[in-house]
């Protein structure tokens, strides 16, 4: 499956295939969104297909659940499946305490509801996901269409009171409309360059009308599973 790959999709790969290794017969188990998930979820498929294995999987995007079904992982709702045993998904950032950044992709408030709906968040990153702090990529957070010029003036006088360096926030854009995500929101990427204190910015951010999610993940991830280029993986 892995073929030639360059050296950021081979560590994409063996991190991701090194993952699927912790998933058991039986198992229900949380699909993430993205490049690095993708190769995930085609790993999983493999195993069904080569091992026998069985497993039932909840997507956390309709992009997810259309390769799922497209490499023969069985998919349900999350209420269908109720709780899950592991989730397993990339990030955009995570530090020295295994917080994240997620949602560069769009999915964060689904990956955040089934992350936090499952026993045990595996994140599969490359290297280049790695930060002393975070806060260098822009901060997703998940917004109601309705009014989201005042939401955004909200979040961005939220920022100034908090003291955060970067206080800018741009609407994510499709072209020349905006991005709308699943759930039918749209997302602002804030950027705030460096996060002092993501626990208290992530418990500010959901108190602000408006906002549904935002993309720090706090205490949610259990194991890093990091991949290199040469094809070697670490654990965290
Ligand atoms: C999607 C996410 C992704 O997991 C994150 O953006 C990482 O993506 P990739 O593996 O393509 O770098 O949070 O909402």
């Amino acid at each position: 499956m892995s073929g030639t790959l360059s050296p950021i999709d081979k560590a994409k790969f063996v991190a991701a295939k090194r993952a699927v290794d912790y998933v058991e017969d039986g198992m229900k188990v949380g699909l993430g969104t993205g490049s690095t998930a993708a190769w995930m979820v085609k790993c999983l498929g493999e195993r069904i297909r080569d091992d026998g294995l069985r497993i039932t999987g909840v997507a956390t995007s309709t992009r997810t659940a259309e390769l799922a079904q497209k490499v023969g992982v069985p998919v349900v709702s999350l209420d269908e499946a109720k709780w899950l045993d592991l989730t397993i998904d990339g990030a955009d950032e995570y530090d020295h305490n295994l917080n994240l950044i997620k949602g560069g992709g769009g999915a964060l408030l689904m990956e955040k509801i089934v992350a936090t709906a499952s026993d045990e968040l595996i994140v599969i990153a490359d290297l280049s996901k790695q930060v002393e702090a975070l806060g260098a990529f822009p901060l997703p957070v998940e917004v109601i269409p309705f009014g989201w010029q005042t939401t955004k003036a909200l979040v961005e006088e939220t920022l100034v009171n908090l003291d955060v360096l970067g206080r800018t926030s741009a609407l994510r854009m499709n072209g020349a409309t905006p991005y709308v995500t699943d759930e039918g929101n749209f997302i602002l990427d804030l950027h705030l360059k460096r996060i002092g204190n993501p626990r208290q910015l992530a418990l500010v951010m959901n108190q602000i009308p408006g906002v549904v999610e935002n993309g720090l993940f706090i205490d949610i991830c259990d194991v890093v599973v990091i991949g290199h280029g040469d094809g070697s993986v670490e654990v965290r």
